[in-house]
């Protein structure tokens, strides 16, 4: 599987992994304020290409992009799982931190433990 983060690299992407899991496993910042668990929206990206090649977004993901007026090609980074193929994603621009964040998700895969 191959994701792309335009304007940045393309780079390999383990089955299963997230696209925040995949951005910050290679030097892409990308924020995530709440640690990766669904609640803050920052690491919002927009599928350009592949989004069948995503995992569909889960109620937990569509009730944070819903509260943030987020419509697709909307997806929040910590949830989208990559599945299959290619996919190609922006990072909008008021997602970007002003300094690469290089803090790893509290947790791995898509919902927090509480
Ligand atoms: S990191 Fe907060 S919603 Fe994804």
């Amino acid at each position: 599987m191959t994701v792309s983060f335009k304007g940045k690299k393309a780079v390999e992407a383990p089955s299963g992994s997230t696209l925040l899991e995949v951005a910050l496993e290679n030097g892409i910042p990308l924020y995530h304020t709440c640690g990766g668990n669904c609640s803050c929206s920052t690491c919002r990206v927009v599928v350009l290409k592949g989004a069948e090649n995503l995992s569909p977004p889960e109620d937990p993901e569509t009730q944070v992009l819903d509260s943030f007026e987020l419509k697709p090609p909307h997806r929040l980074g910590c949830q989208a799982l990559v599945l299959k193929g290619e996919v190609v994603v922006s990072i909008p621009e008021r997602a970007k931190p002003c300094r690469a964040n290089k803090t790893p998700p509290v947790t791995k895969g898509r919902h927090a433990t509480y």
